[in-house]
């Protein structure tokens, strides 16, 4: 470590870099000696304000330039004083002896997020591992349907209100295809169902979880785009009696063994019977309160046996292939079909009031499901 400021004799640019280099090695050599293990130390020789070496040399050496290498001095100082700075800020770069010494383990850790399911994603897999343990598995279908497994197969009528433009959004430039095959956003998941029968003979016991789409306004309970958990169960001698045994066992899954159940009959192109599943209360037990209306239940979901117009277009699709097929026949197999909304099912279990903080994006709402 050198004290003395020797004078400098020559100001051009190679002198002032020679120079600069005996100071820069200068800064090293005394950074490893006292950086890590007295940094404050290492300030004071350097950057000091009164005695300063930086200080010192700086005004010793301007004083005696001319003006016109003032610039180039000034420049070199300040990357100087940069190095400086940077050796007091980076006590890792020390000499690995005295590292340890440079951690300050009071100061909070860098923190890292891990990502965590969406709630929605969550509730859809409570509801498909309910029924996984009753050994259903898993179906996914496309979303841009045809007419055909949306509607048509499920014994939808030509101009049933859901067809409607008003309800279903549909794929542009369809009308030179027959109506069984223009595109459309799938309204529900149901049509999974249809492709489902007519790649497989029963028994049948699948959950098909997805999207769907409908031209709906978005507002607190509604969404153009929203989520659906369907079922169905065909065999022989699948009666209504299973289907209500099976959604009784689900919503206890789901909601809790103190929950009852009740069917209520209600229509679907696709079943008959229908009925629509409500569960007692949840926030008030089925006292009756604001969330139930005060009549002490919550509507869940649809339901009902398959309807035999639907096995008859699976099996006239399956006769396209097989014309002896007939594992279908509704004389020798039935089945149960339901399905539900998942974001109402979230909305339930989590008391979330508005349908738009599931896709707000908003970190507030979705860090309370980690
Ligand atoms: N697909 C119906 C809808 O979107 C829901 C539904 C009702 C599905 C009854 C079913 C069922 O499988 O049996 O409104």
């Amino acid at each position: 470590m050198t004290d003395e400021i020797t004078a400098l004799q020559h100001f051009d640019d190679a002198s002032l870099d020679a120079a600069f280099t005996t100071l820069a090695d200068e800064v090293r050599t005394t950074a490893a000696a006292t950086a890590s293990t007295d940094p404050e130390a290492f300030r004071l020789h350097w950057l000091g304000r009164k005695q300063g070496r930086l200080k010192l040399i700086s005004e010793a050496w301007l004083k005696s330039a001319p003006p016109e290498a003032k610039k180039a001095l000034g420049i070199r100082f300040n990357q100087l004083k940069q190095q400086i700075e940077a050796t007091l800020e980076a006590p890792a770069s020390a000499p690995a002896k005295s590292a340890v010494q440079g951690i300050d383990i009071t100061l909070p850790g860098t923190l890292r997020t891990p990502g965590i399911p969406h709630p929605l994603l969550k509730t859809m897999h409570e509801i498909v591992s309910v029924f996984h343990h009753l050994g259903y598995s898993t179906n996914l279908g496309p979303q841009v349907e045809s007419d055909f497994y949306n509607f048509e197969a499920l014994n939808f009528p030509e101009n049933h209100p859901a067809r409607d433009t008003q309800d279903t959004l549909v794929i542009a430039a369809q009308q030179s295809r027959p109506s069984r095959d223009r595109l459309l956003m799938r309204t529900h998941t149901s049509p999974v169902q249809i492709r489902t029968m007519i790649a497989s003979a029963p028994p049948i016991r699948i959950v098909i979880p997805g999207k769907v789409h409908r031209n709906d306004a978005a507002d607190a309970t509604h969404s153009p785009i929203f989520h659906q958990i369907e079922g169905l169960c065909v065999d022989t001698n699948i009666t209504f009696s299973d289907l209500k045994g099976t959604l009784d066992h689900a919503m206890k899954a789901l909601f809790g063994s103190d929950v009852k159940t009740r069917f209520f009959p209600s229509f679907f192109p696709f079943t008959e019977p229908s009925a629509d599943v409500q569960i007692s209360c949840i926030f008030c037990g089925g006292k009756g309160c604001r969330k139930c209306k005060h009549s002490g239940w919550i509507e869940l979901l649809g339901c009902g046996m398959v309807d035999p117009a639907v096995f008859a277009a699976v099996t006239a699709e399956r006769r396209k292939l097989d014309p002896a097929d007939d594992a279908h026949n509704p004389e020798k197999i039935t089945g149960f079909a339901f399905g539900m909304g998942v974001e109402r099912i979230a909305m339930i279990q989590h008391g979330i009031s508005d349908i738009g903080y599931f896709y707000s994006g908003d970190m507030r709402f979705l860090e309370q499901f980690a």
